[in-house]
């Protein structure tokens, strides 16, 4: 794989290491979140979706040494390491010492944490759908510390602050960018 990488090629790659519908689910959620984040920002959606898609590439064959093998597999394979440091920077303080400073960094160390709780809000509907879910019921999931409880609020909110966007706006992007890829996204 040279330095432009396609995005079929990312989800190949991720495809090769990541077996399991729910990881890969996870993958094209974060990827949808990333999308919406980079149009908000005026950047590149393309990029910013491979950093979301790739962000746990080594996570199902090696959870033990998550991050230090996705960053073997990515350089072994020449990908761009702003997908790299992206990828160290969403574990920033728990498994890395990456601290993120780009924007997309920053959004992909938010949006990780933040598409699963959305997604484990959607599952409380009847329908299971993205399409019943609104900005309020995920705020207010978001307080409610025993739903969930392994999602990481304060992570969240610290990666908002790095942004310096409200939670709020940023559930709002997360939600729009994950209904407009509801299929992808396992809706
Ligand atoms: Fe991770
Ligand atoms: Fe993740």
């Amino acid at each position: 794989m040279t330095e432009e990488l396609s995005e079929p090629e990312a989800w190949e790659l991720l495809c090769e290491y990541t077996k399991g519908e729910a990881l890969r689910k996870h993958a094209r959620q974060v990827e949808s979140c990333m999308q919406a984040m980079a149009r908000h920002f005026g950047q590149d959606e393309k990029a910013w979706q491979i950093a979301g898609m790739l962000h746990d590439l080594d996570y199902e064959m090696y959870p033990d040494q998550h991050c230090i093998k996705a960053k073997e597999i990515m350089e072994e394979r020449g990908i761009d390491p702003l997908y790299i440091r992206a990828m160290l920077c969403h574990a920033w303080g728990e498994r890395t010492q990456e601290k993120p400073e780009s924007e997309m960094e920053k959004s992909l160390f938010t949006v990780d944490e933040l598409s699963g709780l959305i997604n484990a809000a959607c599952l409380v509907y009847p329908s299971k759908s993205i399409e019943d879910c609104t900005k309020k019921s995920v705020l207010k999931k978001f307080k409610d510390k025993r739903f969930s409880a392994k999602i990481d609020r304060d992570h969240i909110l610290q990666g908002c602050e790095m942004l310096g966007m409200p939670l709020e706006e940023v559930v709002d992007i997360c939600i729009g960018g994950m209904k407009e890829n509801k299929e992808l996204c396992g809706f």
